[in-house]
């Protein structure tokens, strides 16, 4: 499975910016700790028609899939997705277009 990322991760271009999942808060919490992730896409807008949309959103610990969200043609692409806080997590944002692929971003989770 090919994953997408940005050329350069702090300044993305156009179609990258379509792509790219993001959550806007800070995340923080302890191990165990039950967290709802608003997850958006993307800082500019995807279009959500028939033959061309954002498939699903999803948080991955490293290359394992916690939590997945199923989006609709013309449904806004954005969804809360709900885990809960692992030790030595790898937090994954990937969001999934109908067209150009799958899409990730490395999530920061300040562990107390
Ligand atoms: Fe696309």
């Amino acid at each position: 499975m090919d994953i997408e990322q940005p050329k350069e991760a702090d300044f993305l271009n156009d179609f990258e910016k379509k792509h790219m999942p993001f959550v806007e808060e800070e995340i923080k919490g302890k191990v165990g700790d039950e967290i709802e992730l608003k997850v958006k896409l993307g800082e500019m807008e995807h279009p959500t028609m028939s033959e061309h949309y954002i498939e699903w959103v999803a948080l991955y610990n490293g290359d394992d899939s916690v939590v997945k969200k199923n989006i609709k043609p013309g449904g806004e692409p954005e969804e809360v997705l709900t885990f809960t806080i692992t030790e030595e997590m790898k937090p994954r944002l990937r969001a999934k277009c109908s067209i150009h692929g799958i899409w990730e971003r490395e999530l920061d989770i300040k562990i107390k």
